[in-house]
């Protein structure tokens, strides 16, 4: 079989340059979608076929189409930023693609090749240039995304797929800006649990989450973060994002663990950390450890990190039994010269010595 190439039929009525300007001067997450979006289809038997770019539009969909009921829907989300040349690169998308085709496995759903996938979003972006906002650690944010497209009402895997890439201008993720968030330990419910399907990005895992979202905000917090499911004591990660606690100059991150997702910014702070003359690692910390490490002073920041967020501090904790304030609640210097790092490589104000930066 071989790979499709994208056939471009592009809006013949795009928005107008003020409306998009309009949406670009503040543009939220993921409230505004750029002219275009690409679709590509796949059928048992046939593979990949018919790669479109056209106009952004709903999608009509029979009432026993199989995601609707059974759930087959994976997505992904990377970041395209301009570049100080004028230029748009994306920030590993390879990385990206890989993790697609093993939400993909895990799901039951055909592996998408991981150059289709970057030349989707390279047409895309190419096609929605004008979306792609200047300045700040503004960005286009990419959602490429598949489900089964087959209509009945069997459980088995389906045998036809539509993969779509929609983007999004993107201002912050957390509308307060770069502020501590304060975080809802999670002993009632979990996310993932061992042989499920934590790692893969799949809608159903976050469809799990929202009732502990719901009660972390009516404990005032901003977000879950979820322990292991066996003994609730284990830190797995946050609703969409990775975690990072900072011992002094030692960073470590939970290992993975099969319940949570490997992020790709995750990845990447452990490469950066290092370069920064951090000694990093990858282990299991338990709450026991967040808690005990804070009181003694060893523990001395944590953050989140995840493409829509960025790098993120958390503030304070709040469980059941227990409530503290992370060191002074503030900000801490090693998250920020992080934060900065990450963007510097991903604006283009700082060399890209990994070749992480994918040139549209
Ligand atoms: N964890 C979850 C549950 C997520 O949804 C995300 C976001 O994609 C992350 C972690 C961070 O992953 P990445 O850095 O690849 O965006
Ligand atoms: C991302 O960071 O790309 C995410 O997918 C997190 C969230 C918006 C689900």
């Amino acid at each position: 079989m071989t790979t499709p190439t994208i056939e471009l039929k592009p809006s013949s009525h795009p928005l107008s340059d003020a409306e998009r300007e309009a949406i670009l001067a503040d543009p939220g997450f993921g409230r505004h979608f750029t002219d275009n979006m690409v679709t590509i289809r796949w059928t048992e038997g046939r593979g990949w076929h018919d790669a479109e770019l056209v106009p952004y539009a709903p999608l009509s969909m029979d009432p026993a189409n199989m995601t609707l009921h059974y759930a087959q829907t994976i997505f992904e989300g990377l970041k395209a930023y301009e570049q100080p040349d004028g230029t748009v690169a994306t920030f590993r998308p390879e990385a990206n693609a890989e993790r697609f085709r093993s939400s993909a496995r895990r799901m039951g759903m055909p592996e998408l090749p991981a150059d289709l996938f970057v030349a989707a979003c390279d047409a895309l972006i190419s096609q929605d240039r004008a979306w792609v906002p200047s300045g700040g650690e503004t960005s286009l944010y990419l959602r490429p995304f598949m489900f089964a497209s087959e209509v009945g009402l069997g459980v088995r895997p389906a045998n036809e797929y539509l993969f779509m890439v929609i983007a999004s201008p993107a201002g912050a993720y957390f509308p307060r800006g770069v502020k501590p968030v304060s975080v809802w330990l999670s002993e009632e419910y979990v996310r993932a649990c061992p042989g499920g399907t934590g790692a893969a990005k799949t809608g159903g895992n976050y469809a799990a989450s929202l009732a502990a979202q719901a009660q972390a905000a009516e404990q005032g917090c901003d977000q879950v973060v979820w322990l292991d499911a066996l003994e609730r004591r284990w830190i797995e990660e946050m609703g969409g994002m990775n975690l990072y606690f900072v011992h002094g100059d030692r960073i470590v991150t939970p290992e993975l663990s099969g319940s949570l997702l490997p992020g790709i910014t995750r990845a990447s702070l452990l490469r950066i950390a290092e370069d920064l003359g951090h000694p990093v690692s990858e282990g299991r910390i338990s709450v026991e450890d967040w808690k005990n490490g804070n009181a003694d002073g060893s523990l001395t920041e944590v953050f989140a990190c995840g493409t829509a967020a960025v790098i993120t501090p958390v503030g304070s904790v709040k469980s059941a039994r227990a409530s503290w304030t992370v060191a002074d609640g503030e900000p801490g210097e090693v998250t920020m010269k992080l934060r900065k790092a990450l963007l510097d490589i991903q604006t283009g104000a700082a060399p890209d010595t990994h070749g992480w930066m994918h040139r549209v």
